[in-house]
């Protein structure tokens, strides 16, 4: 079979929000403590951050990180988690069924960010809390001094304001299992005077409302409309939150997930347009997609659902720590294809979570750290994405899904920067049986040189089920892509099934 991609100089939908690369840290299972965080351990620095956990995330490139949660925040006291370590109290995280040291809080998240390099993105909770809190937090956070609370964070060894820009008003509060759940209209109030009220503190930050846990929700629709109709002039994104797995072996639907999210996000834009259109706004609310991956979410009574989890009372259980395949990362690329093609209303992302929570990377306690199959499509996209977002037009052969319908077996992104002329392209292969060849048509670009070419997919010796496990960590990477070849400025490549890769012209 054979595709073909064109691509047009002058077709594009904007630049690439940089902030569609995030990640997410949640005080949950082993993220936090035995994650980015563990003193005592080999690698850990003297603040307790794992170094070698520190470095993979520098490798893979988030630019924004959410935290702390997550169910967990509906739940939480900022307050726990400031002054000095040894006054903090130990408290019991309903949500997760976890005991909460308190030993890693906000301001160790700003200085390990600081160490990451990505921009803080904090949640505050509007499940058992509300506007007085929400207040303090923010004048905690980023006033510079004189006030309680700036005076606080100063006397805990902070004296300049952490100024962070992002907020969160709560989490998944339409989702009967979170601590605190609401309708649409009490959300909706209370986001819009939490707001209000932050933002009387410091007008300069931006703020995220809470949309749908999932499409799937018997509210989906109705409850953005409703929280939008009290919100639309206080916030600047509603969330929207996905995840995806294969069921009863049904892979084909499984590796065309992409179609759901391309129109899950369509629909929230169309609602988010109505709310603008019925209220007379001119201003433009966008969308924050803060939570989406793959999670093999087991039965109802499974000890991994959000309202059901450890039996017993620990710290740091091992919850939800998925193992990823190369089917897992060929979707995981396709998911970045979905957001990235939305950017001109996907304007922040938050892949959830970053280490061992359904996680690209894995790290034992006492142990080592390594990268899963999902890391390499987030790693290499969030690197090479810059520039424009190319318009494309795919005509690929069909594969048939029993969710779907027939779906392009060719699922494809790309970018372009006009400063250096560099175009990369990031592409799937969603067929399980045959190899697909692939011309792309160029118009108006120059293309003489492969820059990069790069391909993920089932290893010698594997099949679509094979993973980076503590036994064997470098199983599935990315293989050079040896056959792209340029002919009088045709470009031509050959993707084997089941496969993802990137290519870099120039
Ligand atoms: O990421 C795991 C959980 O999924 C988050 O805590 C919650 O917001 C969602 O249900």
């Amino acid at each position: 079979p054979s595709a073909r991609i064109v691509i047009d100089r002058d077709f594009h939908i904007g630049q690439v929000p940089r902030r569609i690369f995030g990640s997410f840290v949640e005080h949950m299972g082993r993220c936090v403590y035995t994650g980015i965080y563990e003193p005592g351990h080999p690698e850990a620095d003297s603040r307790g951050f794992r170094q070698d956990v520190l470095s993979l995330v520098k490798e893979m490139g988030p630019t924004v990180v959410r935290y702390p949660g997550g169910n967990f925040v509906s739940g939480y006291r900022w307050e726990d988690g400031v002054g000095p370590t040894q006054d903090r109290p130990r408290r019991l995280d309903g949500a997760w069924h976890t005991i909460e040291t308190n030993t890693f809080g906000l301001h160790e998240f700003v200085d390990w960010a600081k160490a990451a390099d990505v921009e803080v993105m904090e949640a505050i909770n509007l499940g058992t809390r509300g506007v007085e809190a929400a207040r303090a937090l923010v004048e905690y956070a980023n006033h510079p001094s004189g006030t309680y609370w700036s005076d606080l964070r100063r006397a805990n060894g902070a004296e300049a304001p952490f100024d962070i820009k992002l907020w969160c008003l709560g989490n998944e509060l339409d989702g009967p299992w979170q601590i605190g759940h609401k309708t649409a209209d009490e959300y909706g109030r209370l986001a819009q005077e939490s707001a209000k009220a932050m933002k009387l503190v410091d007008p300069s930050i931006e703020l995220v409302a809470v949309g749908s846990s999932n499409r799937g929700m018997p509210t989906f629709g109705t409850w953005e409309h409703t929280v939008l109709s009290h919100t639309y002039e206080e916030v600047d994104y509603v969330s929207m939150h996905a995840y995806y797995q294969e069921h009863d072996g049904d892979a084909a639907s499984f590796l065309a997930e992409a179609v759901d999210m391309d129109a899950f996000i369509d629909g929230v834009v169309a609602t988010i347009d109505a709310v603008k259109a019925a209220g007379k706004h001119t201003k433009q609310v966008n969308i924050s997609f803060d939570e989406w991956n793959v999670w093999y979410q087991r039965g109802l009574d499974s000890e991994d659902q959000p309202h059901q989890v450890a039996k017993e009372w620990k710290t740091h259980p091992r919850l939800i720590e998925d193992s990823y395949s190369v089917t897992d990362a060929v979707v995981v690329g396709t998911l970045l294809h979905s957001l990235l093609r939305h950017g001109d209303r996907v304007k922040i992302a938050n892949q959830a979570q970053l280490v061992n929570v359904i996680a690209p990377i894995l790290a034992e306690e006492g142990g080592p750290a390594w990268r899963q199959t999902s890391f390499w499509p987030f790693a290499r996209i969030s690197e090479l994405a810059r520039g424009n977002i190319m318009q494309l037009v795919v005509e690929s052969p069909k594969v048939s899904t029993a969710k779907f319908g027939d779906v392009d077996a060719v699922d494809a992104a790309a970018t372009r920067d006009e400063d250096t002329g560099k175009l990369a392209l990031f592409i799937a292969n969603r067929g399980l049986e045959d190899a697909t060849e692939i011309a792309l048509d160029l118009r108006g670009i120059a293309a003489t040189s492969v820059a990069r070419a790069e391909l993920l997919t089932v290893p010698e010796g594997g099949d679509r089920h094979t993973a980076n496990t503590l036994q064997a960590q470098q199983a599935v990477g990315l293989v050079p892509l040896d056959s792209v070849q340029i002919d009088d400025g045709v470009v031509t490549l050959r993707l084997p099934a089941l496969s993802w890769a990137v290519v870099e012209l120039e």
